[in-house]
């Protein structure tokens, strides 16, 4: 069986919860890294000025796999009240080490009204967050984060282009956890697709296309940014 096979057939097998136990043991695996690496690293900062543009001073911010707790330490910093969520232990000690005043709640983004009342929040991130969110549960997310915002409230994602599921080589794990890591590409009509189908209405969009292997080995990564409001 081939590597392409291999995957297809993890994918059938695997149920919603595999999928996201396999993205929340590869981030405990890798907080160390990525914390060094990404951990106080501002990335694709005009996009992260353009959702506190439209936020004002007080403002309650949502970091949705918030991970080391950079933006959630940066929007408190700016003024607004702001709190981390994220599933992963370890990224959240390491959000203890680097920013020891950062709120953090410790779970799954499937979970996320478990812990908030409906028009809780005036603005919301999943930053580099959403793409690991099963195809199973991505309707029901976009549907918590409008019922979680408030009216007029602002919501800040970023996907990766492409088509259906796939379980990914770790790029930090050189030697061990091939394939294990679960990503959900997103086309442009299903981007605009989940926009209008929950409402939403479109704000800013912004592409920023890779083509070729990048640093960490991944080939043809491109990524758009969107923000809505409710
Ligand atoms: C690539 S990191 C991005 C971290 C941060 N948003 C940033 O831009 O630096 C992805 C983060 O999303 C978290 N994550 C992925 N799926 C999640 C889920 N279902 N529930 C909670 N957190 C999740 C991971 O644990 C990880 O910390």
């Amino acid at each position: 069986m081939n590597k392409n096979q291999e995957v297809d057939e993890m994918m059938q097998k695997a149920s919603s919860e595999e999928k996201r136990e396999s993205v929340k043991v590869d981030y405990d695996k890798i907080a160390e890294d990525y914390a060094l690496e990404f951990g106080r690293k501002y990335e694709d900062f005009e996009v992260i000025e353009e959702f506190m543009s439209y936020l004002k001073s007080g403002a309650k911010i949502l970091d949705l796999g918030g991970g080391t707790g950079k933006y959630t330490d940066l929007f408190l910093q700016k003024g607004y009240d702001a709190v981390c969520y994220d599933f992963s232990k370890e990224m959240m000690k390491k959000a203890k080490e680097l920013y020891p005043n950062v709120p953090y709640l410790l779970d799954d983004i499937v979970h996320v009204k478990k812990h908030f009342s409906n028009e809780t929040f005036d603005g919301i991130l999943a930053f580099y967050s959403l793409f690991h969110i099963p195809k199973e549960e991505i309707d029901q997310v976009f549907s918590n984060i409008y019922d979680l915002l408030k009216e007029n409230g602002i919501f800040c994602f970023v996907v990766q282009l492409g088509e259906g599921e796939d379980f990914i080589d770790e790029p930090y794990l050189k030697e061990d956890g091939k394939n294990i890591l679960y990503f959900h590409y997103f086309t442009k009509e299903q981007i605009d697709y989940f926009i209008q189908q929950h409402h939403f209405q479109k704000l800013y969009e912004s592409m920023k296309e890779e083509v070729g292997e990048n640093e960490l080995g991944d080939l043809g990564n491109s990524k758009v940014f969107v923000i809505v409001k409710k």
